[in-house]
């Protein structure tokens, strides 16, 4: 069948990322050379594990948002420890999201620097967490306020993990899916489920690759997540990540078209993209607290000069700083959200 291969180009960090079935078999490939021992850090209920040709031993970490956390980072260290992995072997992620950031992290501080080789197994980790080397954990301030920048040495997206993956799992992957439509303006609509992951993966990596520290266009990606990042943590993280962005890019529609950056007809796109194209839910479920939403939003990592979002305009999506609260107002007035 057939695979998509993409570069993330980094100079010397340069990596592929492939997506396909059955890639996981490609893995050794990835492998360093020199590595004599692997960690596998996944979940219980990963449905695909790879075969690696070294001696390698798996480290499970908690399914929940709440072992994305220094704790979990110091268990694995320990395990490292115990198992002799050195700068030269290399950590396995195999996983969605949660585990690719973790992985990737113990990975970064082990050794102050040790290989990883990501497999993504959801849908989020194929087009967003596992490529572009972001990699971290929450404190009780905030979501992913710990971390470093540590490029993997390959990622492999093996479309056989999505078979079992969750229907609300897949949603999740939809709402980032979705984003890239809006960055990009493509019609990823009309490409099957393999080439449209590969296309979005296409466009990280441009991204990335033009501005891997987020210092400017980057920020691009976060679009919908200023208040997605809210909404997961006001609701305890009940709404998952996936869920949040959708709803979080339709507020940043409305707040566009407050400040009449976008018109009307561009509003009702995004409805027509999330709501009705990937059949996503356009706001939550849930009773919201709009003074503690606004709250969250003010310690939003981009929040440096005032409420920031990245917001569509007349010349595309962009980062936009000093939003007033009174626009905030006018948007969630105009999603018509129930308040508790
Ligand atoms: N998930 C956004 C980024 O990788 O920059």
């Amino acid at each position: 069948m057939t695979s998509h291969k993409i570069n993330v180009a980094l100079g010397e960090r340069s990596y592929s990322v492939i997506v396909g079935h059955g890639v996981i078999n490609n893995i050794d490939d990835f492998v360093p050379k020199m590595a004599k021992r692997a960690v596998v850090v996944t979940q219980k209920n990963i449905s695909i594990q790879p075969t690696l040709k070294i001696e390698s031993t798996t480290v499970f970490i908690g399914d929940t948002e709440e072992h994305k956390s220094l704790t979990t980072i110091e268990m694995l260290a320990q395990k490292f420890a115990e198992f002799g992995l050195t700068r030269n072997d290399v950590v396995v992620g195999v996983g969605g999201g949660m585990v690719t950031d973790v992985a990737g992290f113990a990975a970064a501080s082990w050794h102050r620097g040790t290989p990883v080789v990501h497999v993504a197994t959801s849908l989020v980790g194929m087009v967003d967490a596992s490529v572009g080397g972001k990699t971290g954990v929450n404190i009780e301030s905030g979501k992913n306020l710990v971390g470093a920048f540590w490029q993997p040495l390959g990622v492999i997206c093996d479309l056989d993990a999505l078979k079992t993956l969750p229907p609300r799992e897949m949603r999740c992957g939809l709402g980032e899916v979705a984003k890239y439509h809006f960055l990009t303006g493509d019609d990823l609509l009309e490409l099957e489920m393999s080439a449209r992951i590969a296309r979005c993966v296409e466009i990280k990596a441009k991204i990335v690759s033009e501005d891997e520290r987020e210092s400017g266009g980057r920020a691009l990606l976060n679009y919908g997540h200023t208040l997605a990042h809210a909404l997961e943590r006001s609701s305890n993280f009940s709404m998952a990540h996936g869920e949040a962005v959708a709803v979080g890019m339709i507020f940043a529609a409305h707040l566009a078209h407050a400040m009449k950056r976008i018109s009307q007809d561009r509003v009702d796109e995004h409805y027509s993209v999330i709501g009705d194209a990937y059949g996503l839910k356009v706001k939550p479920d849930e009773t919201i607290d709009r003074r503690k939403l606004i709250q969250l939003m003010h310690l939003d990592k981009k929040a440096i000069s005032g409420l920031t979002f990245v917001l569509d305009g007349p010349s595309g999506i962009e980062v936009v700083s000093g939003v007033s609260e009174a626009h905030l107002e006018q948007a969630f007035d105009a999603m018509q959200l129930s308040e508790n």
